[in-house]
């Protein structure tokens, strides 16, 4: 049987039931912030201060994706969007002592779209009833086509759930958003994050503008001081992907825009730009972390 990362030690569970909770605690609470008028910044400050008061750390920075934006949005320093009548996609990774819970939901501001924010939280639904030890990747991914095309919209075909371990938010297996036929069965003790991304579009994203998250590669030596000084705050955000925010806010824009053109030349950071949707149509998204078990448990419901 093929061996992947993402089979969690048994001893690691209570970390993972921790992170998961946490998550959800935190996704729950946040929803009230989610309103006309408030300002995206102050959303994920709110947010990221909300997981650290709870004894974690971000997981990863919390993703505020807007409309045609699947994922991959965090905003920057000094940054102005207000909320009035976008979709909203919110994705929370809280990290606790390594375990990672990733869960997101969707907000439809405009009032027009519900439709679309259902059919993600409806495939996520089903791909759920059908997880089990032995469950194929083909099948989850069929799940999640045929509720999402039941509803009149594609899924994101080129974004995937993913397997989780410690301090790594994306492992193999891939979890499908479509039918591919994949025969890779899902084994005991696997954690798992399955989301669905619904779009009004083709169904495909690209990467598109300005990237605002970045991860780090290898912690090798880098001559500039700017660049080493910014390497020790990357590795003490917990070797997680981090915003470049969180850097701009101590060392100021331009020091920030140096250190990291060092650090990707060097080869010890790179960056996830903003995933747009090809054809500009709107996308909504649903997540949930689980663990694979004889009894499968959704760790952050
Ligand atoms: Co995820």
């Amino acid at each position: 049987m093929q061996q992947f990362p993402n089979i969690m030690n048994p001893e690691d569970k209570e970390k993972w039931i921790k992170a998961g909770k946490i998550a959800s605690e935190v996704r729950e609470w946040s929803k009230s912030l989610i309103k006309p008028g408030a300002k995206l910044l102050d959303v994920a400050n709110a947010i990221e201060n909300k997981i650290r008061e709870k004894g974690a750390t971000p997981g990863f920075p919390v993703n505020l994706s807007l409309n045609e934006i699947a994922a991959h949005y965090t905003p920057v320093k000094d940054d102005t969007i207000l909320l009035k009548d976008q979709i909203l996609k919110v994705d929370i990774g809280v990290c606790f002592e390594g375990a990672i819970g990733d869960t997101a939901y969707t907000i439809d501001l405009s009032g027009k779209h519900q439709k679309l924010v259902e059919a993600s939280q409806q495939a996520l639904a089903n791909a759920t009833k059908v997880l089990r030890v032995g469950v194929t990747l083909g099948e989850i991914g069929k799940t999640v086509e045929e509720t999402i095309m039941s509803y009149g919209f594609q899924p994101i075909r080129n974004l995937s759930g993913h397997g989780i371990a410690m301090y790594s938010i994306h492992t193999s297996p891939s979890i499908p958003n479509y039918d591919t036929k994949e025969k890779t069965a899902l084994q005991k003790g696997m954690i798992i994050a399955i989301e669905p991304f619904a779009s009004t579009g083709e169904g495909r994203i690209k990467e598109g503008g300005e990237t605002v998250i970045f991860e780090e590669l290898s912690h090798k030596a880098v001559r500039s001081p700017i660049a080493r000084q910014v390497m020790q705050d990357i590795e003490a955000f917990g070797h997680v992907p981090f915003a470049r925010r969180w850097l701009d806010e101590k060392y100021g824009v331009n020091k920030v825009s140096l250190a990291l053109s060092q650090l990707k030349l060097n080869g010890n950071v790179h960056g996830h730009a903003p995933l747009v949707e090809i054809s500009k149509g709107l996308v909504s998204q649903a997540e949930h972390t689980f663990l694979i078990d004889d009894e499968v448990v959704c760790l952050t419901k």
